[in-house]
């Protein structure tokens, strides 16, 4: 089979296209003939070489497709089915902890899923949404389970609350979307007027350019009754987060995702402990709920946005995209012929 892997020195040039032995799956495992991928800004990290990586590893957190083949011991897949990886193969569910998350993330710490097949236990995939492609399923296990994880796992989001989302890129577009399907007003920012329109077209309910407003916490802020945002979905990181605590009402909430503008921050506290923030670092989530938003996302009306797709063999030109900044929602790379 095909499969993409980083050779050394790790960077977007040194995306290799080589055949490998497809695996076959033991006794609890399932065999999946991959249809798609996304790209996500971790993913990113590991192809340009920012988070190291064996020489050699297959790159990729995200993939769905069909199942092949099963080993005797498999109970919930059959042949035929739909599936999509997990980002924590062994994060089941319960509480996270190092040993479940870490340890074991494919295309980083685990050989990935940029392959046309892809071989694991039946515990590290579940159902795709029934209506959804194989690509807009491929959006879900990383940036679709974070937004969701944070809006409703430790939002605990109810309708007519307000959420400020940042920027126009995957878990952005998927929480702008969810937050509206639960009955949310949201706010949203971008660095480009153009694609705050877009965002408005998908729901958004007023939107902030971050580049010319460089107080968009408190313009939010101003924009909410209750005097500031429920729930900030915060993906900038060290950059944003002060805005994001501007933004937010007296025992708000504060999801911490992202590192797009560092990896460290000056936080400030005062405005943390007055206004009695619930900042809670996130990343990604278990399987238990994995399967909750597959069943959320089967009743609510919402698609992924897919801004293109890649064949497999062009990683590197989708990671180039991605680097860009100028897409909206998801970069996919598509393994079909
Ligand atoms: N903790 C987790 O579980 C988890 C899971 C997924 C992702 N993440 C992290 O979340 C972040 C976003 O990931 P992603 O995959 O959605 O990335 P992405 O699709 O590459 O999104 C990039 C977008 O973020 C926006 N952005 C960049 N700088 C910004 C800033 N200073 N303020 C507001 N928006 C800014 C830009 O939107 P505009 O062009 O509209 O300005 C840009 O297009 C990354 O740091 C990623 O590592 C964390």
């Amino acid at each position: 089979m095909k499969a993409i892997r980083i050779q050394s020195p790790a960077g977007l040039d040194n995306l290799e296209l080589v055949d490998t032995d497809t695996p076959s799956p033991g006794p609890n495992d399932i065999l999946v003939r991959a249809a798609a991928s996304s790209l996500n800004f971790h993913d990113y990290l590991v192809v340009s070489g920012a988070t190291p990586v064996p020489d050699g590893r297959i790159p990729m957190s995200d993939v769905s497709g069909e199942v092949t083949a099963v080993g005797d011991a498999v109970t919930a897949f059959a042949v035929g089915d739909r599936v999509m990886g997990t980002f924590f193969p062994r994060w089941l569910g319960g509480e996270p902890s190092l040993a479940k998350c870490w340890s074991h993330i494919p295309g980083d710490t685990a050989e990935g899923y940029a392959s046309e097949y892809v071989c694991g236990p039946e515990t590290a995939f579940t159902a795709i949404p029934e209506r959804y492609s194989f690509e807009e399923a491929a959006t879900l296990p990383c940036a679709g389970l974070t937004a969701w994880r944070a809006l409703f796992v430790e939002g605990q989001l109810q309708p007519g609350e307000t959420v400020l989302v940042q920027g126009s890129g995957g878990v952005s577009v998927f929480a702008l979307q969810m937050a509206k399907a639960a009955g949310a007003t949201v706010i949203a920012t971008s660095s480009s007027d153009e694609k705050l329109e877009r965002l408005r077209a998908l729901g958004a309910d007023h939107c902030i350019n971050y580049r010319a407003t460089p107080e968009w916490g408190k313009a939010a802020a101003a924009l909410c009754p209750r005097g500031g945002v429920d729930h900030v979905v915060e993906v900038g990181g060290g950059a944003t987060l002060g805005q994001s605590i501007e933004a937010c009402r007296t025992g708000g909430h504060v999801a911490f995702i992202g590192v797009l503008t560092g990896m460290s921050a000056e936080v400030p506290t005062g405005g943390l402990v007055i206004k009695q923030i619930r900042l809670h670092g996130i990343t990604v989530g278990s399987r238990e709920q994995q399967e909750a938003m597959v069943r959320g996302l089967d009743t609510m009306d919402i698609r992924p946005v897919i801004d293109s797709r890649f064949p497999l063999a062009d990683i590197a030109d989708a990671f180039r995209h991605q680097e860009s900044q100028k897409h909206f929602g998801k970069i996919c790379l598509s393994y079909g012929d």
